[in-house]
Formats: C-alpha cells, sequence, structure tokens
C-alpha cells in the first residue's frame, strides 16, 4: 500500500478552523516525543511532510494533511509533557478534546504508545477520556526497533492487562517503527477498510 499524494493542508489552534469537508478523518495522538509526527512521515513515506524533533514538544499545532484528496490526516501536539506550565497543559488539553468531541468526520483516534515502557499515567488518563466520550480507539505500540520483539510483545501484554481492568476489551492495535518503516501495510490496511466501510 502506497499513499500517492500527501499534501499539507492547515494549522490551527481551534478546531473550528478545520477544513470543512465530509471526508473521513484519522488522527494521531499520544505523549510528547512518542513519535507521532514520525510515523505520519513514515505512512506517507516523506521525510518531513511532519516535523519532527528528539525535544519533546516540537509538534503544537492541529496539523490537517489530505491524503490522496481521499481522506484526512491529523498530526496533533503531544500530551504529558511536564516541563510546560500549569496554563499551557490547560490550554492544550482543551483544543485536542474541543477537537475530538466535535469534530465529526473524525472515524478513528490512533493512539501512540511507547513500546519499551510500562504503562505510564498520562497515557491511562487520556484512554480513560477516550473511553467516556465513547470516541473508536486504536493503539500503535512505537519505537519498536529499539528493543526485541519479544520484549515489545511483553510490554504490550503488561498494557494490555492494566487496561483491561477498566475496559471491557483491548482496542485493534498495532506495533511500528519509523527507523525500520516497519507497521505501515497493516495501519493503512485498517484505514483503508475503514474507509470503504
Ligand atoms: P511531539 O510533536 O513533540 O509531541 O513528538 P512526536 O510524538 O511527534 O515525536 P517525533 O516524531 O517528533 O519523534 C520524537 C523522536 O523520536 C525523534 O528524535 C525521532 O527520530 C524519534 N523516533 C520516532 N519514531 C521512532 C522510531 O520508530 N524508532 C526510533 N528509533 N526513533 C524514533
Ligand atoms: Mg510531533
Amino acid at each position: 500500500k502506497r499513499i500517492k499524494n500527501a499534501e499539507f493542508i492547515i494549522s490551527n489552534t481551534d478546531f473550528r478552523k478545520s477544513p470543512k469537508t465530509d471526508l473521513a478523518e484519522y488522527a494521531f495522538i499520544g505523549r510528547s516525543n512518542v513519535g507521532k509526527s514520525s510515523l505520519i512521515n513514515m505512512l506517507t513515506d516523506r521525510k518531513n511532510l511532519a516535523k519532527t524533533s528528539s525535544r519533546p514538544g516540537k509538534t503544537q499545532l492541529i496539523n490537517h494533511f489530505l491524503m490522496d484528496k481521499k481522506w484526512y490526516l491529523v498530526d496533533l501536539p503531544g500530551y504529558g509533557y511536564a516541563k510546560v506550565s500549569k496554563k499551557t497543559n490547560e490550554n492544550w488539553g482543551k483544543m485536542i478534546s474541543d477537537y475530538l468531541i466535535n469534530r465529526e468526520n473524525l472515524v478513528c483516534v490512533f493512539v501512540l504508545i511507547d513500546s519499551r515502557l510500562p504503562p505510564q499515567k498520562a497515557d491511562v488518563e487520556f484512554l480513560d477520556f477516550v473511553g467516556k466520550k465513547g470516541l473508536p480507539l486504536a493503539l500503535i505500540f512505537t519505537k519498536a526497533d529499539k528493543q526485541s520483539i519479544n520484549k515489545t510483545q511483553k510490554n504490550i501484554a503488561v498494557f494490555k492487562k492494566h487496561m483491561l481492568g477498566s475496559w471491557e476489551e483491548f482496542p485493534p492495535f498495532f506495533i511500528s517503527s519509523a527507523e525500520k518503516k516497519s507497521g505501515k501495510e497493516e495501519i493503512l490496511g485498517f484505514i483503508d477498510q475503514m474507509n470503504s466501510a
């Protein structure tokens, strides 16, 4: 699977200024530095479509990209970055929650989880919010190249067990590496399926 045409459309702090459209939309979110922007570049075979950085907090806006003129992909700023002020965090929370709750064409929220870590408080809290709002959800475990497959599988099992403490079922999930370009077929296949459903 390949995205032939990936086009940056607009960046916003206000979801109301997002493109007016009936096309399906998929959002990518997760802790700062988890690899959202890198994943988007990997999915689109582009090096710098979404801006990446080794410093957390690179993405600050709601970024809309149009894929093959058929669907929107959205790169969101990361949560759980301790070094920003409380006020900035509150603004972030409102910007993102307004977008997630009100964006009518949003088909699925992909929550990215660092495959190397035990369940993180910020992730658990964000997933609680997603669950409360009943938003459609899939998980992507990122940076799998940084450890053995075994270790990744173990961490996913721990995450699953933790999540099933409060969720009735574990959502669809994917394992990715932007470095090794893995997970792309599966994630694009999943999006394709939803687009033709
Ligand atoms: P914010 O926009 O700050 O919230 O971060 P982000 O989630 O968009 O992360 P970004 O894609 O900017 O990546 C953060 C850092 O992790 C960069 O240094 C990337 O090169 C690195 N990185 C991202 N994905 C991978 C991966 O799959 N493997 C490895 N080894 N490094 C990765
Ligand atoms: Mg980013």
